[in-house]
C-alpha cells in the first residue's frame, strides 16, 4: 500500500507546556490532529475553569492560523477541588474532563491527590454531571517496584473507584500492561484507555540495553515485550475502548540527558506516522482509522471529524533536535532515524 487516507485524527492525551516550547510543539500537533486533550500539569496546575480558559487562549495564540485546531481543556484534580469546581467544569464548553494524578506519580504531580477516598464527593459530582475522569494509573508508594505500579493501581485503587461510581466515565491513560488491557476489556463501555506510540513500538530493552537511553524514559515506564504485545493486540483489535493518546511530553534535551532526567517522550512531531508504523508492523493498517479518528470522539461524546488526511509511504529522516530557544533543544522520539510514513501536505 502506497497511500492511506483517514478521517482526521484527534490526540486524546497531549502535553504542550507554555512559552517557547508551546510555540513549537503545538504546530506539530495541529498540522495532523483536529483536536487534542491538553494535560493540565503546568506549574502551577490548571485547576479551575478560569485558568483553563486562559491556557486555552495561550494555546490558540501559539497555533498557526493555517490549521483548524481545537485544544480541549482538562482540569487538574487537587485535594482542594470542590463539587462547585465540577459543576463549573460541566457547564464550560472548553473543559472536557478532570485529570487525576496520584501525588508524586510523574512530572508536576506534587499537587496531585494524596487521599483518593477523600475525593469521593468530587467523583460523585463528576458522575452526576457526566464529566469524565482521566487517570494516571500508578501507585506511588516508595517501596513498590516501578514496573508493578500500574498493575497495583488497578487492583488497589481503580477497581474500587469503578465499583463506587459505576456510571463515571473513566479513561485509564497511557496503558502499559497486559493487566490494564484486561481490566479495560472486562469493564463496561464507560471505561476506556489511551495507548501511546512508544508503548506500541518499544519495550524496556530499548531504554536499557547497550546504554541508558533517556529519550525512551517516560511514565508509566516501558515494560517487557509480552506487555507491548498485549497493547498492540488491544490497539489493533477494533475494540472502541482503546484509542489514540500520544502522551507526547516535551522536555528540553539538557533536562533529559542528565543524571536525573525528566520523564516524557516527544512524539507529536510525527505522531500519526509513528502509529501508522506500529499498525503496519502488526499488519493492521485497516484498524488505524477507528483507533485514531473514531473511538476517542465517540467516548468523549463529541462529533467525529469530517476532514481527511493522507499518509504516503515515503521514508524520511527524523531531525536530531528541534530548536526551542537560544541554546535550548528538544530531542524527538526516534531522533535521526527513518520513519516510513509521511503526512501529505
Ligand atoms: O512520561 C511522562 N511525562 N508521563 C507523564 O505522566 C507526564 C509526562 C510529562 O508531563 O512530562
Ligand atoms: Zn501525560
Amino acid at each position: 500500500m502506497q497511500q492511506i487516507t483517514l478521517t482526521q485524527p484527534d490526540d486524546w492525551h497531549l502535553h504542550v507546556r507554555t512559552g517557547d516550547m508551546l510555540k513549537t510543539v503545538i504546530n506539530h500537533t495541529a498540522k495532523q490532529f483536529a483536536r487534542a486533550i491538553i494535560m493540565p500539569n503546568l506549574q502551577p496546575p490548571v485547576s479551575n475553569v478560569a485558568q483553563a480558559l486562559s491556557y486555552q487562549q495561550e494555546i490558540q495564540q501559539a497555533t498557526s492560523s493555517a490549521y483548524a485546531f481545537t485544544p480541549l481543556m482538562v482540569l487538574y484534580l487537587t485535594n482542594s477541588t470542590t463539587i462547585e469546581d465540577v459543576k463549573q467544569a460541566a457547564e464550560s464548553a472548553a473543559v472536557q474532563a478532570f485529570k487525576l494524578y496520584p501525588a508524586g506519580a510523574t512530572t508536576n504531580s506534587d499537587q496531585g491527590v494524596t487521599d483518593l477516598q477523600a475525593m469521593f464527593p468530587v467523583f460523585e459530582a463528576m458522575e452526576k454531571h457526566h464529566v469524565p475522569l482521566l487517570i494516571h494509573g500508578e501507585v506511588t508508594d516508595a517501596e513498590i517496584d516501578i514496573f508493578d505500579r500500574e498493575r497495583l493501581f488497578i487492583d488497589q485503587k481503580l477497581r474500587f473507584i469503578h465499583q463506587n461510581f459505576p456510571a463515571l466515565r473513566i479513561v485509564l491513560e497511557h496503558v502499559t500492561t497486559r493487566e490494564a488491557v484486561q481490566f479495560v476489556q472486562e469493564t463496561p463501555a464507560n471505561i476506556g484507555a489511551t495507548i501511546t506510540p512508544q508503548h506500541l513500538l518499544y519495550n524496556r530493552n530499548a531504554m536499557l540495553v547497550g546504554g541508558i537511553k533517556p529519550h525512551y524514559y517516560c511514565l508509566p515506564i516501558l515494560k517487557r515485550e509480552s506487555h507491548r504485545l498485549a497493547l498492540v493486540a488491544a490497539a489493533t483489535s477494533g475494540n472502541p475502548k482503546f484509542f489514540l493518546g500520544t502522551d507526547s511530553a516535551p522536555h528540553l534535551k539538557h533536562l533529559k540527558e542528565t543524571s536525573c532526567g525528566c520523564a516524557g517522550c516527544y512524539s507529536a512531531y510525527g505522531a500519526i506516522e509513528l502509529y501508522a508504523q506500529a499498525f503496519e508492523q502488526a499488519n493492521a493498517l485497516d484498524k488505524l482509522e477507528g483507533f485514531a479518528s473514531f473511538y476517542g470522539a465517540d467516548f468523549y461524546q463529541l462529533p467525529r471529524n469530517t476532514k481527511q488526511i493522507t499518509l504516503e509511504k515515503i521514508d524520511w529522516q527524523v531531525p536530531n533536535d528541534y530548536a526551542i530557544a537560544e541554546g535550548m533543544q528538544l530531542t524527538p522520539l526516534k531522533a535521526g532515524e527513518m520513519l516510513h510514513w509521511k503526512l501529505k501536505g
